[in-house]
């Protein structure tokens, strides 16, 4: 077979690739070598910006079956009938590094899916976590940065890390659970997903019903210790990226199952917590998990830059019969993420091919802007127009939500049980005894580190807060840590 010519950028063939042309030999290089010019400049463009958080990350394509009846929740297409199959890709990822961080490490795991539906794709973009630091999308800013490089010593500091769980105490529950044993995961394929927040689903008859999302592991909870994890990172940093690839390459494909909670929409004012509330679960038998269908994952992308560095997920991207609650932090994400792909790949980022639509297509009146690969064709940029252009559906996309009171900057409205420690606690006293010394070890190892007395005394108050024997072992490890 003849091998293909290497051609430059406009397609014209490339004579030479391993001299660049000069005047005369040993001289000077010539400003015509098209080619050198092309290379050179293109290389230095290679790196966009690296996602502000969860930079680090594995991608794969996969499908959604549905197992189970739902359509008394919700109108979603995808979820109409069972056996009914969806193409998807879903995104895992570490929160806290920059792009060249190691896997193994102590940090929430992104769990971001875009379903390919035919009424558009929808990203589910959660955590393996069901809850989360912090409960108002204005701290987030703040949350990162105590939580990222130090902009002084350029690395982690432990008295920002914990510092800033000093001052918010409604991170007590998700502290514990990210110290506990899940706090790092074996692999990607060997964690749970969850959406965390709560979401609406509104059925066929207009009614509205309160979820909670659980993608369960088929393969198994397994989780590293903190030494292991330490002798991971030391072999290969990628370890959850080769433990991926090539589980998929080898034909073991990852499944995970995915469970709703249902609440009523009725029901949400009087629950004991702020359904709401983003560092709060709701308990199992309150509402027990209902099975939807089985997630699979059984192709790599063929290119990581393309395929995942370039996927953009927004948890905006709703379908009919899908949409947000009044959780605060849900409605911060709405705006932050899609404003973040507009900025690190630019405003035609849903036109690259790991994000645009595939089992529809797209038919708006956007036009223009850097990279408009898809100009819609001969058609009207305006609406409403007299030439057959796309218009309006006049359907509601899910049922209205009740508001009232007053504009102002509130504390979220208290439910019965919604203090910050209750539910921390009973993460703490629903571990084993083995459990809880590793929880402690890994909070001690960490708030030692510390370099001030009143930001360690807030942060065992807290864990003393959800329980005493909590608090009390926390402040015996640390005292023996700094002895
Ligand atoms: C990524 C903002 C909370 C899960 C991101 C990105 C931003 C962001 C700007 C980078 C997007 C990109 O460049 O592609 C925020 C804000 C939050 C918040 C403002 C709170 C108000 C959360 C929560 C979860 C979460 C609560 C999970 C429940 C993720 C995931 C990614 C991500 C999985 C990576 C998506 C991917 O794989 O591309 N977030 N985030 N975030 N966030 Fe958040």
């Amino acid at each position: 077979m003849s091998k293909r010519v290497l051609t430059t950028e406009s397609g014209a063939p490339v004579a030479d690739n391993q001299n660049s042309a000069t005047a005369g030999v040993g001289g000077p290089i010539l400003l015509q070598d098209q080619h050198l010019l092309e290379k050179l400049a293109r290389f230095n463009r290679e790196r966009i910006p690296e996602r502000v958080v969860h930079a680090r990350g594995s991608g794969a394509y996969g499908h959604f079956e549905v197992t189970d009846d739902v359509s008394a929740y919700t109108s979603a297409a995808f979820l109409s009938e069972v056996g009914k199959k969806t193409e998807l890709f879903l995104r895992f990822s570490t929160v806290a590094d920059s792009l060249g961080g190691a896997d193994a490490v102590r940090d929430p795991r992104g769990f971001a899916v875009k379903f390919y539906t035919e009424e558009g794709n929808y990203d589910l973009v959660g955590n393996n976590t069901p809850v989360f630091f912090i409960k108002d999308p204005i701290k987030f800013p703040d949350f990162i940065h105590s939580q990222k490089r130090d902009p002084f010593t350029g690395k982690q500091e432990p008295d920002n890390v914990w510092d800033f769980w000093a001052h918010s105490p409604e991170a007590t529950h998700q502290v514990t659970w990210l110290m506990g044993d899940r706090g790092i995961p074996a692999s990607y394929r060997h964690m749970n997903g969850y959406g965390s927040h709560t979401y609406q689903w509104t059925n066929a008859q207009g009614e509205a019903f309160f979820v909670k999302y659980h993608f369960k592991t088929n393969q198994g909870i397994r989780s590293l210790s903190a030494e292991q994890a330490a002798e991971i990172v030391g072999k290969d940093g990628n370890s959850h990226q080769t433990d991926l690839l090539q589980a998929i390459e080898r034909g073991v494909y990852p499944s995970w199952t995915l469970y709703v909670q249902i609440m009523p929409a009725a029901e949400a004012a009087d629950y004991r917590f702020n359904p709401f509330d983003l560092t709060k679960v709701w308990p199992h038998s309150d509402y027990p998990l209902q099975r939807v269908g089985r997630l699979v994952l059984d192709r790599n992308p063929d290119n990581v830059f393309a395929e995942v560095e370039q996927a953009a997920f927004s948890p905006n991207n709703f379908v009919p019969g899908i949409g947000p609650s009044p959780d605060k932090m849900l409605q911060g994400r709405l705006f932050a993420y899609a404003d973040a792909h507009r900025y690190r790949l630019g405003v035609n980022h849903t036109l690259l091919p790991v994000n645009a639509p595939k089992a529809t297509v797209a038919n708006n009146y956007g036009r223009d802007g850097f990279m408009a690969a898809n100009a819609q064709g001969r058609v009207k940029n305006y609406e409403p127009n007299s030439f057959d252009g796309p218009v309006e559906t006049g359907q509601p996309l899910s049922a209205p939500l009740a508001v009232n009171g007053y504009t102002g900057t509130h504390a979220a409205p208290q439910h019965a049980k919604d203090d910050d420690f209750f539910q921390a606690g009973e993460l703490y006293r629903l571990m084993s005894e083995e459990e809880k010394q590793r929880l402690v070890a890994n909070i001690a190892g960490g708030l030692s580190q510390v370099s001030r007395d009143d930001i360690i005394e807030k942060n065992i108050a807290h864990f003393a807060a959800a329980d005493a024997d909590y608090g009390k072992r926390v402040e015996e490890a640390v005292r023996a840590l700094r002895d």
